[in-house]
């Protein structure tokens, strides 16, 4: 195991409104840095916001405010809805930073005095919103963005241009040798037969035609293609290039740390293709993964403005807990796949997984401490029945099963995992019947089911932690775990809680009234 982790976020256009689907990635690259942290990685998580380019430029213009007042503007309110989500990034990085200013123009001149960026001209189809220059066929007869599916218009200009053919064999030959260095595969065979196969071009690289943009030092009438200029946040960020480069060498360019790149499958192409040739002509190392989650979408396709079914993620966190909203989006969105958001299925996921199983084991758990053993978890005492057997088993299992499906990035899995304790918990009071146990007597089974319980419930709210930042809390208050107990490390083995007291709260959730919520979000979409 590497004892470093480099997660990463794409960094978001200050263009529009976050809605749900941007929360999405930052959530769940949040929930793995937080994961790593807990097993004991040295975690660095960076997340940021990609300032330039003519769509920014444009919308500026339209509010009347300069680029960079728009951006200041814009960017507050990114922050805002990080620190609401509870993001543990370790720095926003914007890409009109002097610092990640002065490494791009580094890195421009050094390609440029290497061979491997030269100028020439450019025409091509070109996609505004996407600002992706693209060939006829990739067009079609529609002349329409394989991106976005929006209109694109005929462009040309002179252009500096990356030269792709020396790099292409050696990451056809890194796709090959390292299985999930793209994940899900299928993203990898798309970049292969759609990008690669046909022949790739050379990269455009500058563009004359805006100005809001990093000047290339050696020809100022170019600025940086803004999908360059905003993949070297990556680096810029650690301080590559620059005078103070020790988190470059910490968090990139070592053996002992895992780095991982997450976004969203409509910029697979920049990340997995161009960026790893970036990478390659500065002589820098590989990121690890790339994993390329899907894309959420509303029951109409597409969030829009114009169909009026974009959510913002502002309002259900003050209605329904920042725990709610995290946990939406990692359970019901498999990571990996395209999802759909549904207030139904919000409310649903809410009502049977936090309120009916979770949190009401904690509720009954603790009803049952107080009533039959003085408040006080039992301590462990081994198997007493073959039920404890059981639930032991599977408890251990649990854990394993969700560490492997976590150090795998597969996040909706590891949280599968970690419910199988929860139900089965539910399932093994109904098997136990703690009532008849009690009324007849039978003391040391009685106990026995009372530790098991406190136990699984504290496993589960440790394995929770990196999904959910309030529960488990209350929940270890509730079972008077104290903080050295909370330690995932703990986990290797069965039966930690015992002798605690017990002091029952609040419900962890507030059950939800179906119609009433599913209408109350339907209002905050139109
Ligand atoms: N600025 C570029 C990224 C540059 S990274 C060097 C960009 N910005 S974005 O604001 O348009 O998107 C940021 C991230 O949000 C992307 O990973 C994108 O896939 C993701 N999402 C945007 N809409 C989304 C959904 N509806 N669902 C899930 N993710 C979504 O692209």
């Amino acid at each position: 195991m590497k004892k470093r982790f480099y997660i990463t976020t794409p960094i978001y256009y200050p263009s529009a409104k976050l809605h749900i689907g941007h929360a999405y990635c930052t959530v769940l690259s949040d929930i793995l840095a937080r994961y790593n942290r807990m097993i004991g990685k040295e975690v660095y998580f960076l997340t940021g916001s990609d300032e330039h380019g003519q769509k920014i430029a444009e919308n500026a213009a339209k509010a009347g405010k300069t680029p960079q007042q728009f951006a200041d503007d814009i960017v507050k309110t990114f922050k805002d809805l990080w620190e609401k989500l509870e993001i543990t990034n370790d720095q926003f990085i914007r890409t009109t930073d002097p610092k990640h200013v002065a490494a791009v123009q580094k890195i421009f001149s050094k390609l440029l005095e290497q061979g491997d960026i030269y100028l020439g001209s450019y025409e091509g189809w070109y996609c505004t919103p996407c600002e992706s220059f693209w060939t006829s066929t990739q067009v079609g007869e529609e002349k329409l963005c394989p991106d976005c599916g929006r209109s694109v218009h005929l462009a040309s200009e002179e252009s500096y241009f990356f030269k792709t053919d020396k790099y292409v064999d050696g990451l056809l030959k890194k796709y090959e040798e390292i299985p999930n260095f793209i994940t899900p595969v299928a993203r990898k065979n798309e970049m292969i037969n759609t990008f690669i196969k046909p022949g790739l071009s050379d990269l455009a690289v500058s563009r004359t035609s805006i100005d809001w943009g990093i000047s290339v030092k050696e020809n100022e009438r170019h600025v940086v293609y803004v999908w360059v200029d905003a993949l070297i946040n990556y680096i810029s960020a650690l301080g590559y290039l620059s005078e103070d480069d020790k988190l470059f060498h910490k968090f990139w360019q070592s053996d002992d740390v895992e780095i991982v790149q997450i976004l969203g499958a409509d910029i697979t192409r920049f990340h997995t293709i161009y960026w790893p040739m970036i990478l390659k002509a500065l002589g820098l190392r590989q990121a690890d993964r790339y994993f390329v989650h899907g894309l959420l979408m509303m029951k109409d396709g597409k969030m829009s403005k114009s169909k009026g079914n974009v959510i913002d993620p502002l309002p259900l966190i003050e209605k329904y807990g920042v725990d709610a909203v995290r946990y939406y989006l990692a359970r019901e969105i498999v990571f990996g796949s395209d999802g759909q958001f549904t207030p139904e299925q919000f409310v649903e996921r809410f009502n049977v997984d936090l309120v009916n199983d979770f949190g009401n084991l904690l509720n009954r758990t603790v009803t049952m401490i107080e009533k039959y053993c003085e408040s006080v978890i039992p301590f462990y005492k081994g198997q007493i029945t073959p039920f404890d057997r059981e639930i032991e088993e599977l408890a251990l299992d649990v854990v394993k099963e969700y560490k492997a499906n976590f150090d795998d990035l597969k996040v909706t899995e590891a949280i599968i995992s970690a419910f199988k304790l929860i139900s089965a918990s539910n399932k093994y009071i109904d098997n136990t019947k703690p009532w008849e146990l009690n009324a007849q007597g039978k003391k040391e089974e009685l106990d026995a089911a009372m530790n098991h319980l406190a136990n699984n419930l504290y496993i589960s709210a440790i394995l929770l932690q990196p999904v959910l930042v309030n529960a488990p809390q209350e929940l270890f208050k509730q079972l008077g775990v104290p903080i050295e107990l909370q330690d995932f490390k703990l986990l290797n083995k069965y039966g930690v809680l015992g002798g605690q007291k017990v002091s029952k709260g609040d419900p962890l959730f507030p059950r939800l009234k179906v119609n009433e919520e599913v209408e109350h979000i339907k209002n905050l979409m139109k």
